[in-house]
């Protein structure tokens, strides 16, 4: 059975994509269509062990029979990643979140850059796919640390936009490396830059676009298992919930989320990990201490909202608006 928001889909096929990358193949259990989605969407997927991970979608979203998500095997993460290697089958039924997309093409673009890192090519192809079908300007590149670790190398090679992808292989020869100065010399008007893939990788994309001047509206990025940056310094402090005046101490060794549900106050989460903004609350007084990937600099330093599943506090108390 489905709710609204939550579909039940079989694993129709479950292939081995390239070293450490699995591809799965979900249908929906009654065989019928599913909703349809946009270029750049996730779905969350519920795993076993009770974890819930968010994928992109990388096939042609005019297909409605099946949604197709990629799965690095990452030895770092907390468990999302192994289940779907080790235990998710063909025929097993999932749970599944209808598809979401924080992540969508400009409509108004002139010309699309699309940079994909590992595994972050699961959005990016999608992209890839629309913008061939709609023939609009782009070009796509893929940075991976070998030929062996590409995912969809076949699909890419079979693809009518074959000649507007460049690979770039970490183990390559030194002339075939992306030079990023130059690929984002020249933020053109109507130019517009997608980029998905490890966060040192988006780093290093997103902080050479903003020093060659590329605006925030023609930035477009999605974060995805990354890392929440515990510190040493990373301290107790209280969190006031403006509704009831109510004081609630997040230790150090809390988020603020899991405090907050210890005291009975629940908000609603999905990544954990401070990539999807589903947990995004207003900050009323005090200074957050932003640890998430989905708040541009610009809307951190506003200080008036916070990811309370990993970002912290820089001043005693936080009022929050709950
Ligand atoms: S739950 Fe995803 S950002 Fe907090």
């Amino acid at each position: 059975m489905s709710s609204a928001s939550t579909l039940s889909v079989r694993v129709a096929r479950k292939a081995v994509e390239a070293q450490d990358i699995v591809t799965l193949e979900l249908v929906a259990v009654d065989g019928g269509a599913l909703p349809a989605f946009s270029a750049g969407s996730h779905v969350d997927v519920q795993l076993p062990g009770g974890i819930s991970r968010q994928y992109s979608l990388c096939n042609d979203p005019k297909e409605t029979h099946r949604y197709l998500i990629g799965v690095l095997r990452d030895p770092a993460s907390r468990g999302g990643s192994q289940a779907v290697h080790d235990q998710v089958q063909e025929g097993q039924l999932l749970q599944i979140s209808a598809p979401k997309n924080h992540f969508g093409l400009a409509h108004d673009a002139k010309r699309s850059l699309l940079l994909a890192g590992g595994i972050g090519v699961t959005p990016i192809l999608c992209m890839a796919e629309r913008l061939a079908i709609t023939g609009a300007a782009f070009e796509m590149h893929y940075c991976t640390r070998s030929p062996e670790r590409t995912a969809f190398r076949g699909r890419i090679g079979a693809s009518s936009f074959a000649d507007k992808v460049r690979f770039h292989f970490d183990d390559g020869a030194p002339a075939q490396k992306l030079d990023l100065a130059a690929l984002l010399a020249q933020p053109d008007a109507g130019l517009h830059l997608y980029v998905c893939g490890p966060k040192g990788f988006m780093d290093a994309v997103l902080k050479t676009a903003r020093e060659k001047g590329w605006v925030e509206g023609q930035l477009h990025y999605e974060f995805f298992g990354a890392e929440v940056a515990r510190s040493d310094s990373d301290a107790s402090f209280e969190i006031k919930l403006a509704s009831s005046g109510r004081i609630v101490m997040v230790p150090k060794d809390k988020t603020v989320t899991q405090a907050l549900a210890e005291a009975g106050v629940e908000i609603l989460m999905s990544c954990e990990q401070g990539v999807c903004g589903t947990c995004l609350t207003r900050v009323l007084e005090g200074v957050p201490d932003h640890k998430d990937s989905y708040l541009t600099p610009e809307e951190q330093a506003a200080n008036d909202q916070f990811l309370p599943c990993c970002s912290r506090a820089k001043t005693p108390r936080l009022v929050l608006d709950l």
